[in-house]
């Protein structure tokens, strides 16, 4: 009998235990090929501290990048019984990556009881990135989106009736189990992750399609990333969450955070600018002040960051345009405007910005339109 698969309303609250399948599949297939392009993301409100099971402290929302992408296939084959753990090889561009083990065997164990399916399997998991390996750009997003997409084609295979909003919030489920920010790589182009009352169907479980009234000039963000700082983070993203759990700034930074969400509905209705790059800013400025006032203290930002973010500010100041900037977890500076603006906003990051950047580096991205399905039988 094949199992039946609920259909949730828009607001219908769900729990992880939704998404176990209510059975085993009818067949398992012997082989297969599976693969996907998942984007990069950008944080407008940043995922900064969160709670066991990957759940976010506050919700966060982002844009959905283009040109910043991992494409990733993954090989299956049936090798065991249902008791066999699922073991994997993982190749990155072309070239065996056990650096990237670790966190694959994390994400396959804290999927397998939503996926119990994956059992008796053995996968070949080879991925690329899009942009430069050594950019100091974070592909963990991506990686794992793309990567967690690959399983969900597995499963509506297996399951071919599957609901396709559910499928799309179990694969930003899946992508969230392996990295709290790849639940925002599985949508479209602006992705709200976390419970929050003013966003209807928002859930700390999946990410969804940012679902309320949006200004057309959103769908035109360029963003130009600044390559200050290409090396290895001295501290990692999941250690600086790890840090807010006695932070003595949390509470405040997480009711910030939502808060940051209500001040945000109008202004994407709106398309008020202004506010837009007042609350973007000061937003990546507060994710580097936690981690400045984390203990252990530490800085991600080098010279050069606070160099091109005093330029662009000056540049606002006397040309008026509607560019600001955010950061990740890193020295890396973001810059975000509208289409409308390039003119203006090109030469001016050519001449004043790209001085600091090393060896002159920056990547040229916009708001995309979300993942891609490459392949799949
Ligand atoms: C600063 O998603 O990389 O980019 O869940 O531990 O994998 P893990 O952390 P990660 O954290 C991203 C933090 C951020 C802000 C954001 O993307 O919202």
């Amino acid at each position: 009998m094949p199992c039946q698969w609920p259909i949730f309303a828009e607001n219908q609250h769900m729990s992880p235990s939704d998404f176990i399948p209510g059975g085993p599949p009818e067949v398992l297939p012997e082989s297969g090929t599976l693969s996907w392009q998942a984007p990069s993301n950008i944080a407008l409100v940043k995922y900064w501290g969160k709670k066991q099971g990957q759940l976010p402290m506050n919700p966060s929302v982002s844009f959905t990048l283009d040109a910043c992408a991992t494409r990733t296939e993954v090989r299956y084959k049936k090798v065991g019984g249902a008791s066999a753990p699922p073991s994997f090889e993982i190749a990155f561009e072309g070239r065996p990556a056990p650096h990237f083990r670790k966190k694959i065997d994390v994400f396959f164990e804290r999927i397998l009881p939503y996926q119990p399916f994956l059992s008796g399997y053995a996968f070949e998991i080879d991925t690329e990135n899009t942009f430069p390996h050594s950019s100091g750009i974070a592909s963990s997003a991506s990686g794992m989106a793309a990567l967690a997409l690959c399983l969900m084609d597995l499963e509506h295979a297996l399951y071919p009736g599957l609901d396709p909003q559910y499928v799309a919030r179990k694969a930003s489920f899946l992508a969230r189990l392996g990295s709290g920010s790849a639940s925002r790589s599985t949508g479209g182009s602006l992705v709200h992750w976390g419970a929050h009352g003013s966003v209807p169907g928002s859930s700390d479980l999946f990410g969804i399609d940012f679902p309320l009234e949006l200004d057309p000039v959103f769908r035109t963000f360029q963003d130009t990333i600044l390559l200050v700082d290409k090396g290895q983070k001295q501290v990692s993203s999941t250690a600086g969450h790890g840090l807010m759990q006695d932070h003595p700034y949390a509470k405040a930074r997480f009711g910030q955070g939502r808060n940051r969400i209500d001040g945000l509905i109008p202004i994407f209705r709106e398309g008020d600018l202004q506010a837009f790059v007042a609350m973007v800013e000061s937003e990546a400025l507060t994710l580097h002040a936690m981690m400045m006032t984390s203990q252990p203290y530490y800085i991600l930002m080098k010279p050069a960051t606070l160099q091109i973010i005093l330029r662009i500010w000056e540049f606002r100041r006397t040309e008026g345009a509607p560019v600001c900037f955010t950061l990740d977890a890193g020295a890396n500076v973001h810059v975000l405007y509208p289409a409308s603006s390039r003119e203006k906003v090109v030469p001016f990051i050519a001449d004043a910005l790209l001085p600091f950047c090393e060896d002159g580096q920056q990547i040229s991205d916009q708001v995309g339109a979300g993942p891609v399905r490459l392949k799949g039988d």
